[in-house]
């Protein structure tokens, strides 16, 4: 069993700022860092460090050639990464002394997928093989539909979060990982941690939910158990990629036999490792750190 990731690769400038720019100023920032990243690219890093076989399917330009030289030192397999004319993905990230970040996206070659090579590229898997999907590339409802045609088990994080999932086939999704608001969008209400958690069950009865609560830990739920994990105490340094860093280790656990909870402990302590240190996919841990 084999997992693809068809996800985003960007290339991630990082701006360590005072606070976040604010409507109609200019700030300045002293240090500028470059980073591999893209929600795509840091779950494939994270999946493989996993210890699971990863494949990421998506598209670079003239200047992504490090993002893949990136993940394949990471062990994850790019073979199926087209390089495009034009600009690679990128994302200018703001972070504050506390960690925090906020992020403005440019798309580049992550919105130049098309049918044919979604064909080309799911014909390389087969059933019950796992695909992977964020919400920075286009052509999410096709490649679901072929994907859950094939019989694959569907994994989405639909971030970042926008009226575009909408559009998906969501009744085939077999895991959700969501934060709280990804979860009351897709839920349709506000609420309490499981009051948001029901409300996504109850539109999808069959799809295991994550929902991921930073610094409160996170909740897994299925038909018959509701697991809560607490989160890992950490000195945070930044804290981009943490989800990603937990999606990558939870689903990787699964694929690996692990049970949910153990499989939630895992990416619990996976993703604290990231955020203690700085960058995206950079800072995701190997399994042997976890112990
Ligand atoms: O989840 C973190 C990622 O979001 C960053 O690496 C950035 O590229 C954006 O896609």
């Amino acid at each position: 069993m084999k997992v693809l990731n068809f996800g985003s690769l960007n290339i991630d400038f990082v701006y360590s700022v005072d606070h976040f720019v604010r409507s109609g100023e200019t700030i300045s920032s002293g240090n500028m860092e470059i980073f591999p990243g893209g929600k795509g690219l840091n779950q494939s890093v994270a999946l493989a460090k996993s210890g699971v076989e990863t494949w990421h399917a998506g598209a670079v330009g003239e200047d992504g050639e490090f993002l893949l030289e990136l993940m394949r030192g990471a062990g994850v397999r790019v073979d199926l990464v087209s390089r495009l004319p034009g600009r690679t993905g990128h994302a200018i990230i703001q972070r504050e002394p506390s960690g925090q970040n906020c992020i403005l996206l440019f798309s580049g070659t992550n919105r130049q997928n098309t049918k044919a090579r979604v064909d080309e590229v799911l014909d390389c898997f087969e059933k019950d093989d796992f695909l992977v999907l964020q919400n920075e590339i286009n052509e999410l409802p096709y490649i679901m539909e072929k994907a859950h045609g094939k019989g694959m088990r569907i994994v989405l994080n639909p971030s970042p979060m926008d009226e575009k999932i909408f559009r998906c086939p969501l009744e085939y999704v077999d895991y959700f990982l969501l934060n709280e608001v990804e979860a009351g969008d897709l839920g349709g209400r506000s609420g309490s941690d499981q009051e948001l958690l029901s409300a996504v069950a109850q539109k999808f009865p069959r799809s295991r939910i994550v929902l991921t609560l930073g610094d409160k830990g996170s909740i897994y739920k299925d038909e018959n158990q509701i697991i809560r994990q607490p989160a890992c105490p950490v000195k945070v340094a930044d804290t981009t990629a943490a989800g990603d860093t937990f999606t990558g280790f939870f689903i990787g656990g699964i694929m690996r036999g692990e049970t949910p909870s153990e499989a939630m402990k895992n990416a619990t302590k996976a993703s604290a490792i990231a955020v203690s240190r700085p960058g995206a996919a950079v800072s995701i841990p190997s399994r042997n750190e976890l112990i």
